[in-house]
């Protein structure tokens, strides 16, 4: 019967859960992402309309969701802390704020099991599914690298790691050997040159890892999820203002949060574009998203990091190209399929991004290095 509660019928319980004593007026889906369950709530309060989002937390992906909570309840605080210390205008535009339940959890619990968490809605600002400019790729390049400046400095206890292994490219490297031995659905004759491409750079898989191991790259505390829907822009002045999506904020590289960047920035085409011919990183949008987070990351970026960034890009494309492979060969049960070879060409856009990328590192690489 219970899930049978129509959205409304929900958030009319949860509204009265969270510290928030004014009526709820409407409450709408602002967006069903690939994670997350996100309303725009609206709230009749001492005279003023006020705005409130509405979070369900997936939790078949985030199977410990005090985990998840504790590290956002931290890390926007500590960031709150510094624009505040720093006198910047408008910290609640600038960074997440949490709502508290009534009993001072910061997260509600339904009678469904379901997990639910109340942010304010920062106003004036919207996001973009892809970058369209120059501009774009430097301010999200930017934000991004502001948002791990400000975790240079988190004290205490080392976050919690929300998806273990997120970034281990050998373990990736491994499940794909596998897939390629098994092959229970007989696809790997079709996907033999994406086979050969991977085996052959296999030596890259280790770089960043063995770097951390060695300490000679430092772990840092990073967002893990650098897409530009991620960033939310200011509507009159388009300029960044607020990195949002914190389920993966853990500790690991910066250079894996900026190797997503660039792969998920500086190609025209979606993730599943069948015209391999469109697919190439444009040197224009790597520049700009490259100075923006140069800028960004200077009071703390390394060098060894920094000679790293452009190797980032390309590890990280080849990352993901490889779990998509690795599901298609396994039967598509990890990322959702809507024609027959949707990640076989998934894999193939990242793998000529790969090639693109490759065909520009040195001078990539120069470029960033005069910065
Ligand atoms: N505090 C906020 N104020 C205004 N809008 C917000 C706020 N938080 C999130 N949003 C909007 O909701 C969208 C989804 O939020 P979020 O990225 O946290 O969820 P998600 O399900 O993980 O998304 P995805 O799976 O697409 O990455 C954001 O892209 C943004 O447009
Ligand atoms: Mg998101």
């Amino acid at each position: 019967m219970n899930s049978l509660r129509t959205d409304r019928e929900i958030l009319e319980e949860i509204s009265h859960k969270f510290q928030i004593y004014g009526e709820l007026l409407h409450a709408e889906v602002c967006k069903i992402g690939h994670l997350n369950e996100t309303y725009t709530a609206t709230y009749y309060q001492a005279g003023a309309r006020i705005r409130y989002i509405h979070q369900r937390i997936n939790t078949d992906v985030f199977k410990n969701p005090d985990h998840v909570m504790e590290n956002i309840t931290r890390v926007t605080k500590h960031i709150r802390d510094i624009l505040r210390r720093e006198s910047i205008n408008e910290v609640t535009r600038r960074t997440l704020t949490m709502v508290p339940t009534r009993e001072g959890k910061s997260y509600y619990r339904d009678i469904n099991n379901n997990c639910w968490r109340t942010f304010f809605f920062i106003e004036g600002t919207r996001t973009y599914d892809a970058v369209i400019n120059e501009k774009q790729a430097y301010q999200a390049g930017k934000a991004f690298a502001q948002f791990q400046s400000h975790l240079v400095d988190l004290k205490g206890e080392r976050l919690h790691e929300t998806i273990p292994h997120f970034h281990d490219t050998r373990r990736r490297l491994e499940a794909f050997h596998q897939a390629v031995n098994t092959d229970p659905f007989n696809r790997a004759e079709t996907a033999k040159r994406e086979i050969e491409f991977i085996k052959k750079r296999e030596k890259i898989a280790g770089v960043i890892l063995d770097a951390l191991a060695d300490g000679s790259v430092p772990e840092r505390i990073t967002h893990n999820d650098t897409k530009l829907n991620n960033v939310m822009f200011d509507n009159s002045s388009d300029e960044a203002m607020c990195v949002v999506d914190l389920d993966t904020v853990m500790p690991g590289s910066v250079l894996y949060d900026f190797g997503d960047m660039v792969r998920t920035a500086t190609s025209p085409t979606f993730e599943d574009e069948q015209d391999l011919s469109k697919v190439k990183v444009r040197s224009s949008f790597f520049q700009a998203l490259a100075r923006g987070y140069v800028e960004g990351a200077s009071p703390f970026l390394t060098p060894k990091e920094k000679s790293l960034l452009t190797f980032s890009g390309k590890l990280i494309t080849y990352t993901i190209g490889i779990r998509f492979l690795t599901d298609y060969l396994l039967g598509d049960n990890y990322f959702r399929v809507h024609r027959a070879q949707h990640n076989l060409d998934r894999c193939r856009t990242q793998l000529k991004l790969v090639e693109s990328i490759e065909s520009k590192e040195t001078e990539y690489q120069k470029f960033i290095d005069s910065l």
